[in-house]
Formats: C-alpha cells, structure tokens, sequence
C-alpha cells in the first residue's frame, strides 16, 4: 500500500509519499482500499505540528485523514455487519491520506446509492461537526437567526443546510466573491460578502436584535464580533481559529500567531451571566469516546442525505501524489466546498 507520511512539521515538502506493507484487520476490524480521502483544514494544522490531538494520540511520524471512502478489503474475525466487497466510508482518528486504511466497523457506513466515492469521502468529517455544533450542544427553535463565518467552507455549507433544515435563517458570511452563488444555491437567506461589505454592518442590517446562534471558527478575527452581535440567550460556538495562520507559503508565522493569541478575546464568566450569553467550544478528534453522539449523527446524516433534504460538498479532486498542491489551495482560503484525494 502506499500512504502520505509527514516526519516533522512544516510546509508542502514534508508530506511525503511511502511504500509500506498492506494492513491487516484484526478482532471487530475492517481494511477499507481507499478510493478517496477528504482533506479537512484541521490536517493542515497537524502538517504545522499544531494539533493537539495528532500530538497527544499519534505524534511523528503522522499519515493525517479523518475520513475517506471505499471498498471492503478484508475483516478481523468479529466483524459482523460488513463483508469483502461492500462500499463504505466512514471516520478514522487519522491514517485516511492512503490507499488502505483500518478501522474499527463501528466507524464504517453503507455508502448511499446516489453517493459518488469522492462525495462519501468529503461527506463524514464536515457534516459531523456542523451536526454537533448545530443539534447536539445548543438547543434551537425554529425562527432562530444564524451568523455562519466561512458559510462556503465544508463545515459552514453543511452548516448553512443543517439550518434550513431546522427552519433557522441563515446569514452566511464569505471572504471572497466567486464563493457567494454556491450558498445561495445551498438556500442561505442572507449572503455577506466580507471582501467588498462591512461585515458587522451588514450583520447588524440583516439581524437587528442580533442572532441567536454564531458560528465561528475564525478565531480572533471576529470572535470578539461575533460574541457582541449575539441576543440575549444567543451562543457563540466556536470551533476553530484558522484566521491565525497564513494563506501562503505553507509555513506558519510564529510571530503572528504569538501576537493573535495574545490578542485572542478572554470572556468573563460573571459578565457573560449578566448578558445572558454563552460560548461553547469543541473539537470532534477528542470525541471518538462519545460513540452514542457520533453514530447518532451519522444516522441521521444519511438519512437526511437519502431523503433529499441536504447534498453532498462541492468535490475537487486530487491525486494522492498531489497533496501538497491540495494543502496549498485550501490554505489559501479560496476554496469552496471540500478536496479529497484519490489513491
Ligand atoms: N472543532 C472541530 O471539531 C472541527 C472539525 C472540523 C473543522 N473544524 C474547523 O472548522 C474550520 C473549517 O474547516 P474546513 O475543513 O471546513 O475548511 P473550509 O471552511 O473549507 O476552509 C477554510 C475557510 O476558512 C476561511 N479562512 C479565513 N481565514 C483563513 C486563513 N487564514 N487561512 C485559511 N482559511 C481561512 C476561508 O473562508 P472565508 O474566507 O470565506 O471565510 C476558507 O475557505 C477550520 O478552522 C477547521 O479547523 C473544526
């Protein structure tokens, strides 16, 4: 098999790609042979050597993938719901940047009919999070206003449907342009373009008792905004912080992470009481634990998706051997929809 393995932090040049030995499942195991992976920006993050859970559960060297898709290679003597042959995807606590990967079946899913290899691959990782974000850590009504940053992203499209379905409005926000159609096609009731708009403006125009929910993995960028546009009882929750790292280069800018981390807002619990808003956080990698939460949501994730109520990402793909070029246009912040990468 061959896999993309990084050895030690850094740009492009470090995802490198290896021969190894075919994998074999074990117990309640299955080894998928990979027919596309999904890219997410959090394995950028790992590249840099900054992800907390890469460092705590794996270290170097590291071969990133949170999901992929794929055809049951073989099974440990436990499996008891897939057989050789069966399409699947699923999750997997890294490893997925390869042509084989093995996971427990547990984390394994029937592709739906209608769903291409490349769109089961980009589909897990993005629609989980905006699950648990949206329906398993607030509560919502319908009637509810919604404030998603980077709305054109993978999580913030899945986002933006998840919404709809549970008759939220939504006020996506994008960086650039060309990104503004591929929301409003997705259903999104107000678009803000930030590039040519003022951004808290407009927010404050389209919501002007402010939003119930705000979803906001910038990081210090508008954390602070998004908090104060928030109503009485409204929940910021955040996810990421990808506004502190560099769009170009591939490399990370020590001195400007240390200064956005200095900068990043600090809330006050006692203060927050009083306005009656709060701020959630988390971060999936360190839930694979909680597999009620996880299965919960890819039920009703595939459900959604075989009933016609939410669609698979926009899908660029690359050949594995590409990464680097993929990694360098996701950093870029251009990007709409998800990357996978195809074995
Ligand atoms: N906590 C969790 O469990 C979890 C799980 C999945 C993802 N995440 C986080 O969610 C965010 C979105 O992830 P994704 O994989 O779906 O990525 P994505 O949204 O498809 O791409 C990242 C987007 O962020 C925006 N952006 C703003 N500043 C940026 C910068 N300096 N560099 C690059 N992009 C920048 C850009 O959109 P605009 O310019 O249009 O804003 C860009 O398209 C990331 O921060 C990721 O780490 C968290």
């Amino acid at each position: 098999m061959k896999k993309i393995v990084i050895h030690r932090a850094g740009d492009y040049k470090e995802l490198k790609l290896e021969e190894c030995k075919d994998l074999n499942a074990k117990d309640a195991e299955v080894v998928v042979s990979v027919k596309a992976a999904g890219i997410n920006y959090a394995d950028i993050i790992i590249r840099w050597g900054l992800y907390e859970s890469a460092k705590k559960f794996v270290g170097w060297p590291i071969t990133p993938g949170f999901e992929y898709s794929g055809i049951v290679k073989s099974i440990g003597p436990n499996v008891k719901n897939y057989k050789v042959g069966d399409n699947v995807f699923g999750v997997s606590l890294f490893n997925a940047y390869a042509s084989e990967v093995c996971v427990p079946e547990h984390q394994l899913n029937f592709i739906p009919e209608k769903m291409t290899f490349e769109e089961a691959a980009g589909f897990p990782a993005v629609f989980m999070t905006a699950y648990h974000a949206l329906l398993q850590i607030v509560v919502v009504r319908p009637g509810m206003v919604a404030l998603i940053h980077s709305a054109a992203g993978g999580v913030g499209s899945s986002l933006v449907q998840l919404c709809k379905i549970k008759g939220i409005k939504t006020i996506g926000v994008v960086g650039s342009s060309h990104k503004v159609q591929s929301i409003k096609d997705l259903g999104c009731d107000y678009v803000i373009d930030k590039s040519i708009e003022d951004l808290w403006k407009k927010v404050e125009e389209y919501a002007p008792r402010g939003v119930d929910l705000a979803f906001d993995a910038n990081g210090v960028e508008t954390m602070q905004g998004s908090y104060d546009h928030l109503m009485a009882s409204g929940k910021l929750v955040v996810y990421g912080a990808h506004s502190m790292f560099p769009k170009k280069g591939g490399k990370v800018n020590w001195p400007k992470l240390v200064v956005d981390f200095l900068k990043s807002p600090r809330f006050n619990p006692l203060n927050m009481t009083s306005e009656n808003k709060s701020l959630i956080t988390f971060n999936l990698s360190f839930l694979f634990e909680r597999r009620d939460l996880l299965d919960e949501a890819m039920l009703d994730l595939i459900m959604w998706y075989n009933e016609g109520k939410i669609k698979a990402p926009i899908i660029k793909s690359y050949p594995l051997e590409k990464v680097g070029e993929a990694h360098m246009e996701l950093e870029s912040g251009k990007t709409v929809g998800k990357l996978v990468l195809i074995p």
